[in-house]
């Protein structure tokens, strides 16, 4: 695992659409894995700006998200169809047949599961995987004590979940209690994973993730098992890492990032 410390969110925001750019310029064919939240919102408004100004071309990659409510239409302004669609299907070259989220409204929800990771396996797997990190240490929707190889499935949300997206839904008891995620085996088998947090919120959940120990109760943890995993904070999330000296001098002096110094 890698950290890079930016010094404000929108830094960080931009640091991972520049590596977005990056992998997708390099491949155009490349697959990646999608996360909705709002700490995403600014990776997803550094693409759009870079498909305006820089030809950044999407027309030949795939996405798939890592969840959807369960219960809501793909027209629900709430769903992450929805939401996907505000922030980037509708603003950049996406061909939309290659746009995959969960069917939160499926007859038969094992089977929809089931058909997800089928999709992505045709896909050829996830080449990126970008991720949010929930204050519970949750990953797509796998909440505490989901199984460290968990295959996409229909996941309870938590108390502290539905009060962290309240604001969407109006309410706590207005969001749905279920999704479906992709599962922490799923996002383990991508080819690189990306994970941004940002503010002081955070701070915690990240220091537990990065240097604590590997626990199903926090499924973050769980990327210190994948084998090119790289964390963007910003200072305020990086405020409780200890070895936030460390993290700098790798960043400042491995030749890998120095075309993203600046
Ligand atoms: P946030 O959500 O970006 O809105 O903080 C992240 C998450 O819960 O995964």
């Amino acid at each position: 695992m890698e950290v890079i410390i930016q010094s404000d969110e929108k830094a960080a925001a931009l640091l991972v659409a520049r590596m977005v750019a990056k992998e997708l310029r390099g491949n155009p064919h490349l697959v990646i894995g999608l996360a909705t939240g709002r700490t995403m919102e600014d990776v997803y408004a550094g693409l759009v700006r870079m498909h305006e100004e820089d030809e950044l071309d999407f027309s030949l990659c795939q996405t798939f998200n890592l969840d959807e409510y369960v219960g809501l239409a793909p027209d629900n302004p709430n769903s992450y169809r929805a939401t996907m669609h505000r922030h980037l299907f509708s603003r950049v070259n996406l061909d939309l047949r290659n746009t995959h989220l969960p069917n939160g409204l499926a007859p038969d929800l094992e089977e929809e599961c089931a058909q997800y990771e089928k999709s992505i396996q045709k896909c050829g797997g996830l080449d990126l995987q970008l991720l949010g990190i929930g204050q519970d240490g949750h990953i797509g929707f796998n909440e505490p004590l989901s199984a460290l190889r968990s295959r996409t499935r229909v996941k309870a949300l938590t108390p502290a979940t539905l009060a962290q997206n309240a604001a969407y839904f109006g309410g706590p008891a207005q969001v749905p209690r279920r999704a479906i995620t992709m599962g922490v085996g799923t996002i383990l088998e991508s080819r690189r994973c990306l994970l941004l947090a940002t503010g002081k919120a955070k701070a915690n959940i990240i220091a537990q993730a990065v240097e604590g120990p590997i626990t199903a109760m926090i499924s973050a943890t769980a990327l210190q098992l994948h084998p090119r995993c790289t964390v963007i904070v910003d200072e305020p999330a990086a405020g409780r890492l200890q070895g936030s000296d460390y993290y700098r001098w790798i960043f400042a002096n491995e030749p890998e990032w120095a075309e993203f110094h600046s």
